[in-house]
């Protein structure tokens, strides 16, 4: 194989924006885009891109010869059935985060993978961030030394709309389950224990839905170290997504990207530009190179770097946090192999 045919379900927000990614790539072809909702626009929108195959009908993507791999883009309710199909059809997937909102769905979605022994990349992009690799090859290198604590600051710019939290399977699930992921792609270890405390600050819809919009996660790791992630769904000046992992040696640490460095100093004080808006920009390359290195394990038979397994772990500490969150108290992970 030397290019890797692809079809993508769910031309949503990050459907288009994978679409491109694979477009622009030397390697790829996008082969067939699916929407429940395709419509003369998508239709146009793929012709532009040289997609010639536009269908509401995901079953015809996954049934086609044509197709080696595809792209799960679609709402997280639909990934279970959508990979379980895609794996049967002997098709290697790349499946959007998370992978479920129930840890038992995405085991029987994980066991179907590993049956037809195909590949599942989960879209944990926040790992080709350029600042978070740097911090973790510092880590890794032992330029720190041991890690003590590790800190993860997550907030956006603005709350999602009341449709979208009804839906999202709430904060832990939807938004920290990149920074789950993040402490345990930093630190290296399997989180043991986590305390979640959480607040309703921002809009009371959050309340309307049984989630919360402010949240503070503990974590303990199996190496000893300690975590705190702090997540907020609305930062006044913007998407804030910042890292530190302290060690014996030092600390290793991650600021926000800016469209520019630039400052405007007057007597008044010091203004300089917010950080990049929101995840479309602040991870645009990041979505880039997740798509390059799916491809180019495909095609020369290396393992995915994030795989089903990576998803899995992230979504049992998400539930963790809700159960520790509903009943104010810390909670063990039950151990790996136990559920
Ligand atoms: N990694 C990231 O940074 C990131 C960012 C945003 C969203 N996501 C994830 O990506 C997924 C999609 O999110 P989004 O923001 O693009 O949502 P979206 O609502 O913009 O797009 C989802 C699209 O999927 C379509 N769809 C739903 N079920 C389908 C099915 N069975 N077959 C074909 N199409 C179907 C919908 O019609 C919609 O157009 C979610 O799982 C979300 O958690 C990841």
């Amino acid at each position: 194989m030397n290019k890797v045919r692809v079809g993508i379900i769910g031309a949503g927000r990050i459907g288009k924006i994978h679409a491109d990614n694979l477009i622009r790539h030397p390697q790829a072809e996008v082969v067939a885009i699916s929407d429940l909702f395709a419509n003369p626009s998508l239709e146009s929108w793929a012709h532009q891109r040289g997609i010639l195959n536009v269908t509401r009908d995901s079953g015809e993507i996954l049934s086609r010869n044509d197709i080696d791999a595809v792209y799960i883009c679609s709402s997280t309710d639909s990934h279970v059935e959508l990979i379980k199909i895609a794996a049967g059809q002997g098709k290697h997937i790349f499946c959007e985060k998370p992978l479920s909102m129930d840890i038992e769905q995405t085991q029987e979605a994980i066991a179907a993978v590993n049956r037809a022994g195909v590949q599942l990349q989960v879209g944990f992009n926040r790992r080709f961030d350029h600042n978070f690799k740097r911090v973790r090859e510092h880590v890794q290198t032992g330029a720190i030394g041991d890690t003590h604590v590790i800190k993860i600051t997550s907030r956006d710019p603005g709350p999602p709309p009341a449709s979208y939290i009804e839906v999202s399977g709430g904060i832990f699930m939807d938004m920290m389950i990149h920074d789950f992921d993040m402490a345990r792609f930093l630190t290296g270890s399997e989180v043991e224990e986590v305390y979640a405390q959480g607040s309703v600050l921002i809009d009371p819809v959050f309340a309307a839905y049984g989630d919360v919009d402010t949240s503070v996660v503990t974590l303990r790791f199996a190496n000893g170290a300690l975590g705190v992630i702090d997540c907020s769904r609305k930062a006044v000046y913007g998407y804030d997504q910042r890292v530190e992992v302290f060690g014996s040696k030092g600390s290793a640490s991650a600021a926000n990207d800016f469209p520019s460095t630039a400052a405007l100093c007057t007597e008044e004080g010091v203004i300089s530009d917010k950080p990049l808006h929101f995840f479309l920009e602040r991870y645009q390359a990041a979505y880039v190179e997740e798509t390059q290195r799916f491809i180019h394990c495909l095609l020369n038979g290396e393992p995915v770097p994030v795989n089903g397994l990576d998803g899995w772990q992230a979504e049992r500490i998400a539930r963790a946090a809700k159960l520790s969150l509903q009943e104010g108290r810390p909670v063990k992970l039950p151990p790996i192999g136990s559920g």
